[in-house]
């Protein structure tokens, strides 16, 4: 765990940090942000100029100065408030227990409130931070749906906003020039996936009948997470020219329960016929482990099982060889990013539009590197 931290801190602060600002749910990397609050025009010099090394060092340079002006220009002990969708989902929880340890060391006081699943009550909690008024609000959407709404919202008060986790559209964050995303590009943690099985020895087909069949156990739909792992992962698969066959798609909402009665109904429906269970996180996959085990199979001899977000537990199964691997989703480096972020916004940034989400980078972890994280 103190190991994972220290990697997590070293890999946030390569990052401003390699930090890179990219439009959106645009693939295609720009440069890191700015260094201090620039013109559109300056702050989109095309990235072919820049050497990534040179780019790299400057940014962490500019990064660091910029961390350091902001604190000072916004006092550090400043009220925050933080909206979390829920607080019942264990990869938010490791968010935001690290999100607390970061802001409190630095001095603010920061309040964080359950969306409880349900937006009206997380819009009431964001209404009450504006009224109460909070120097800058770091907030989970419920539903991404929302966010033209919340969005809206935060920029008619005015208040800096930084959204986690769950990713509008680059289109919608730009209404508003104080408002900026951290979190990751989901679309590396499926084909991260997807190489997870194309990594295996028979890679994937266990069977050897010339396809790979599998199971998707999916997030909640509506968020681009689950979207993107479910599409990437199996792309990672064709695009190495692997057939497939899917025997079942079925949302499990990020949650263990929802996991577990998922693989436990189709591994009694499928059988031996399914080689691979791809789950959007480990919360669920830790679920399908033990309707994988209860019904007597074992992993990485006759199924394949894996995950996202490297928890705890999921890393103990790594380890134990009862799952394939997972994908590191490095809350720690999300949250350093994101309060990185707010204070640059509490300095006086502002983010020109198709420059406003800021990614952490997912990292594959399998029995060979998993000590490393745990
Ligand atoms: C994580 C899930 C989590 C979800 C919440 C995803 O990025 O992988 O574990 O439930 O975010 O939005």
């Amino acid at each position: 765990m103190k190991l994972r931290k220290v990697l997590a801190i070293a890999m946030a602060s390569m990052m401003v940090f390699g930090l890179t600002a990219c439009g959106g749910n645009d693939a295609a990397p720009a440069e890191a942000p700015a260094e201090e609050a620039a013109p559109a025009e300056e702050e989109a010099a095309p990235v072919e100029e820049e050497t990534p090394a040179d780019d790299a060092a400057d940014a962490t340079e500019a990064a660091t100065e910029d961390a350091e002006a902001a604190a000072d220009a916004a006092g550090a002990g400043g009220n925050i408030g933080v909206c979390i969708y829920k607080f019942d989902d264990a990869f938010m929880t490791t968010y935001r227990n690290a999100l607390q340890e970061i802001l409190e060391g630095k001095g603010y006081t920061v309040t964080f409130m359950d969306g409880k699943n349900d937006q009206a009550e997380q819009n009431n909690q964001i209404n009450n931070f504006i009224a109460q008024k909070v120097d800058a609000l770091i907030i989970n959407p419920v539903m991404t749906s929302a966010a033209d709404q919340i969005i809206a919202t935060v920029k008619d008060a005015g208040v800096p906003t930084v959204l986690i986790n769950r990713e509008p559209t680059a289109d919608q964050m730009s209404a508003y020039d104080k408002l900026v995303y951290v979190g990751c590009d989901a679309r590396q943690s499926g084909t991260m996936q997807g190489e997870l099985i194309l990594d295996t020895p028979n890679k994937g087909d266990i069977n050897g009948d010339g396809k790979v069949s599998y199971i998707m156990i999916q997030g909640d739909p509506e968020n681009v997470d689950a979207q993107y792992r479910t599409e990437f992962s199996v792309k990672a698969l064709t695009d190495a020219g692997i057939e497939v066959e899917e025997l079942d798609l079925q949302r499990g909402d990020w949650d263990r329960n929802k996991g577990q009665e998922i693989a436990q109904n189709d591994l009694a429906k499928f059988g031996d016929d399914i080689e691979v269970i791809f789950c959007n996180n480990d919360d669920m996959a830790i679920g399908a482990l033990q309707a994988i085990q209860a019904a007597g199979r074992k992993v990485n001899e006759d199924i394949y099982l894996v995950g996202v977000d490297a928890l705890d537990a999921a890393l103990n199964e790594v380890a134990a060889g009862n799952m394939t691997g997972t994908v590191l989703n490095d809350a720690q480096g999300q949250a350093e990013g994101a309060v990185q972020a707010m204070e640059d916004l509490l300095g006086g940034k502002t983010y020109a539009a198709g420059e406003q989400s800021i990614y952490v980078d997912y990292v594959k972890v399998t029995p060979d590197n998993v000590s490393d994280f745990q």
